[in-house]
């Protein structure tokens, strides 16, 4: 009984602000208030960084679980849960990284600038790609909980989108990032791009050795 109620509000909050958002842009409504600060520019900035370190271990964990490497260490069932709180931490993260820009006066962005892929005025291409790899994201987590029902096979074959969200999201992070040319950012995505490139490597060439 309390779950259609909280899911009820849930969807109508989601209505609500969709259409405020529609409204705003319509000219209907003058739109909410936002920051003159700094403040929500940095909480989005360092979400985002947060949440491309977490999308790193999180397809590094993934890597290390599908070629055995992590067996010696950790048992199974543990890397497996490992993997999944690290997926829906990435997803947060990135949620979160999205929705603080919506508190900053300079980018003005609402939620349809978060949902909708190349509408965004500010940087129209790097943060659509951001988008994508959001919407991807969520969809290969939430093939965790019908892998039964979907089969392992199909199953398999969306886990591989990974690979993509990854490449979106490092793509989109190089490109809309205001950090992109500072050392240590460089550095994060020198060493995350390095880490699932190796891992992918000893991924193919482990699946090799095993055909006969
Ligand atoms: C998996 C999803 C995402 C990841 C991992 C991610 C990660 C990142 C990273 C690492 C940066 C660079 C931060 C910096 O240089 O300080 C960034 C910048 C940015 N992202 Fe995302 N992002 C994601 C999704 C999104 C979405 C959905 C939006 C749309 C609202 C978005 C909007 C932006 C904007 C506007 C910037 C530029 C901020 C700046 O100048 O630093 N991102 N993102």
């Amino acid at each position: 009984m309390r779950r259609p109620i909280v899911l009820g509000f849930f969807v109508a909050l989601a209505v609500l602000i969709l259409a405020d958002a529609i409204a705003a842009r319509a000219g209907v409504v003058a739109g909410f208030a936002r920051s003159d600060g700094p403040w929500f520019w940095i909480a989005s900035r360092a979400a985002g960084v947060t949440a491309f370190v977490a999308l790193t271990l999180d397809v590094t964990f993934g890597l290390f679980l599908s070629t055995g490497l992590a067996d010696a260490w950790i048992p199974r069932a543990r890397s497996v849960e490992l993997h999944r709180w690290l997926s829906a931490s990435a997803l947060a993260l990135a949620a979160l990284h999205a929705l603080a820009l919506a508190g900053d006066r300079f980018v003005r962005f609402d939620v349809l600038d978060a949902l909708v892929p190349f509408l965004s005025s500010y940087r129209p291409f790097a943060v659509g790609l951001g988008v994508l790899a959001l919407w991807l994201a969520w969809i290969v987590h939430a093939s965790f909980s019908v892998r039964r029902r979907i089969g392992v096979a199909r199953w398999r074959l969306l886990h591989y989108a990974s690979f993509v969200v990854f490449v979106l999201a490092a793509a989109h992070g190089l490109l809309a990032g205001t950090d992109t040319a500072r050392p240590w950012m460089t550095n994060i995505y020198i060493v995350a791009v390095a880490t699932v490139v190796a891992m992918s490597v000893i991924r193919v060439a482990r699946s090799h050795a095993r055909r006969p």
